[in-house]
C-alpha cells in the first residue's frame, strides 16, 4: 500500500504556471501521511501564494533567500538533512539545467546540492522546450545520477499547444513520490491493465457482452499496487469496487477501451490485457429499440471486427512489456502460443475456460504463463493469489528484459 507515513518531503516549487497546483499537491502528500515543507525558487512566488502553501503545509514557507529569517530559523543544511526526499514540482527547463550543473545560487538549488536524500523532479514546460535537445540531455544526465523523473504528462498546455510537457496531476505525483520509498518489485513503474467485459450496443437497451466479472483484472491491479506500481485500470462494466490507489477509467465498448488505452499508453512500462474484449460489434446501432417483426422468425445481425487492442499496444514503436491473456475452451496451450507469436507479446497467460471452476466469473483460476522460451504453471488458487504470482513473474521477466 502506498504510504508516506513519517516521511519528510521537501517540496521545491519553481516558476512555472503549473505551480498553481502545488497547494493541492501538498494536500495529497499529507493525505498519504507525509510531513511537508515548502521551498520556493526566486520566481515561484509569482505563480502561487505563500499563504496558501503555509496554510496547507502547516509550516512557514521558505523562499529563495538564504538569510536566517527567511529560512524561519532552520539553516539550509538542517533543511537538507531533514528531508527524506526532495520533490521539485513543477521543475522548469531552466531549473533542470541549473540542477544538472550543480548550481547553488539560491536556497532551493543549494538544498539540492547539500542533500543526500532522493531527489525527484516533475518537469513542466512547453512541449518544444521539453523536446529540446539540451533539455533532453539534461534529463538523461540527471537520470544517470539517480534523480527520479516523474512525468511529464501530455495534453493541452497553458500556452495553447498540445503535447508532452504538462506536470503530472498532484495525486499522481504524491503516489509516485510514495513509490520512491517502496521496495516492491515494481516500485516506481507504471502498469496499465484492461479488465472486465465490453458491451457492444445493438440498440439503446440491448447489446452483446460476455461473462467476464472483472475479478481477475482487478486482482492483478491490486497485486501491482502492492508491488509498488502506479496502476491504471481501463475497465469495462463490472460490479466491483476499484482497489485503493488504482486509477480507473470506465469504458463500455471495445472502441471506447481502445481509445482509453491508446490515450494513456505512452508513459506505461507494462501493459496487461485481461479484458474479454468483443471480437466483433454490430455494424449498425439502432437509435430506438428494435421492434419484433411478427412476420419473420429469424433476425440477422451483421457484425464488423473490432480492433485488437493488445496487438495494437505490442505494435507500438516503443511498446511497454506486453502481456496478454488467452481464454480458450480447448487446445489452450497451442492457441495461446499462436496468440503470443501473432500479436508479438512478451508473455501470455493461457486460461482454460468453459468449466465451472476457473475462468469467467469464478473466484479461482489456473493459468499457464508462456513466453517464447519458458512456461510456468500457476496451480489452481484464488484469483488474488494467482494475481500476486503473475505480477511476481511479470516483474522478473520485465526487469530482465530492460
Ligand atoms: O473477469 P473474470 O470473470 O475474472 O474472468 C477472467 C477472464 C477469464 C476474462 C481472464 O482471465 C481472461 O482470460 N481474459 C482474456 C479473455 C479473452 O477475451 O481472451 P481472447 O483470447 O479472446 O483475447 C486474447 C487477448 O487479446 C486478451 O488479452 C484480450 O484482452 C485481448 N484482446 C482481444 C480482442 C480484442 N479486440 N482486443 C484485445 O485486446
Amino acid at each position: 500500500m502506498l504510504s508516506l507515513v513519517n516521511k519528510n518531503i521537501l517540496l521545491g516549487i519553481t516558476g512555472g504556471i503549473a505551480a498553481y497546483k502545488t497547494p493541492d499537491l501538498v494536500r495529497r502528500l499529507r493525505d498519504l501521511g507525509a510531513n511537508v515543507q515548502v521551498v520556493l525558487s526566486k520566481n515561484a512566488g509569482d505563480f502561487v501564494s505563500e499563504i496558501a502553501l503555509q496554510a496547507v503545509s502547516g509550516h512557514s514557507v521558505h523562499n529563495y533567500k538564504m538569510d536566517a529569517e527567511s529560512e524561519s530559523g532552520m539553516g539550509h543544511i538542517d533543511l537538507a538533512r531533514w528531508a527524506d526526499a526532495v520533490l521539485i514540482a513543477p521543475a522548469t527547463a531552466n531549473f533542470i539545467a541549473r540542477l544538472k550543473n550543480g548550481e547553488a545560487d539560491e536556497l532551493l538549488t543549494t538544498l539540492c546540492v547539500a542533500t543526500n536524500a532522493q531527489i525527484a523532479i516533475a518537469p513542466a514546460m512547453n512541449q518544444q522546450m521539453w523536446a529540446n535537445q539540451a533539455t533532453q540531455e539534461n534529463i538523461k544526465h540527471l537520470e544517470s545520477i539517480g534523480v527520479a523523473i516523474l512525468g511529464p504528462d501530455s495534453g493541452d498546455q497553458a500556452c495553447g499547444e498540445v503535447g508532452l510537457g504538462r506536470m503530472l496531476q498532484p495525486i499522481d505525483l504524491a503516489e509516485r513520490t510514495a513509490a520512491l520509498f517502496e521496495t516492491g518489485s515494481l516500485a516506481g513503474k507504471s502498469v496499465m491493465l484492461t479488465a472486465g467485459p465490453t458491451w457492444e450496443a445493438l440498440d439503446p437497451v440491448r447489446g452483446i457482452t460476455n461473462h467476464s466479472s472483472g475479478l481477475m483484472g482487478y486482482a492483478i491491479a491490486q497485486a501491482a499496487v502492492e508491488a509498488g506500481a502506479k496502476v491504471t485500470l481501463v475497465t469495462g462494466p463490472t460490479h466491483l469496487a476499484v482497489p485503493n490507489h488504482v486509477n480507473a477509467i470506465n469504458v463500455v465498448s471495445a472502441l471506447d477501451m481502445q481509445a482509453a488505452v491508446m490515450e494513456n499508453i505512452e508513459s506505461q512500462d507494462i501493459f496487461i490485457g485481461v479484458a474479454a474484449v468483443a471480437d466483433y460489434r454490430p455494424v449498425e446501432v439502432a437509435d430506438c429499440k428494435i421492434k419484433k417483426k411478427t412476420d419473420e422468425d429469424t433476425m440477422t445481425i451483421t457484425m464488423v471486427k473490432n480492433p485488437d487492442i493488445l496487438a495494437g499496444v505490442a505494435a507500438l514503436e516503443k511498446p511497454p512489456f506486453t502481456v496478454g491473456f488467452a481464454a480458450e475452451t480447448n487446445d489452450v496451450e497451442q492457441y495461446a502460443r499462436g496468440k503470443l507469436e501473432r500479436k508479438k507479446l512478451d508473455m501470455i497467460a493461457a486460461n482454460h475456460v468453459g468449466g465451472n471452476t476457473t475462468g469467467f466469473g469464478t473466484p479461482d483460476n489456473e493459468i499457464k504463463l508462456i513466453t517464447k522460451d519458458d512456461i510456468i504453471q500457476l496451480e489452481k488458487a484464488s484469483k488474488t493469489q494467482i494475481a500476486r504470482q503473475l505480477i511476481e513473474h511479470v516483474s522478473i521477466k520485465f526487469n530482465k528484459a530492460k
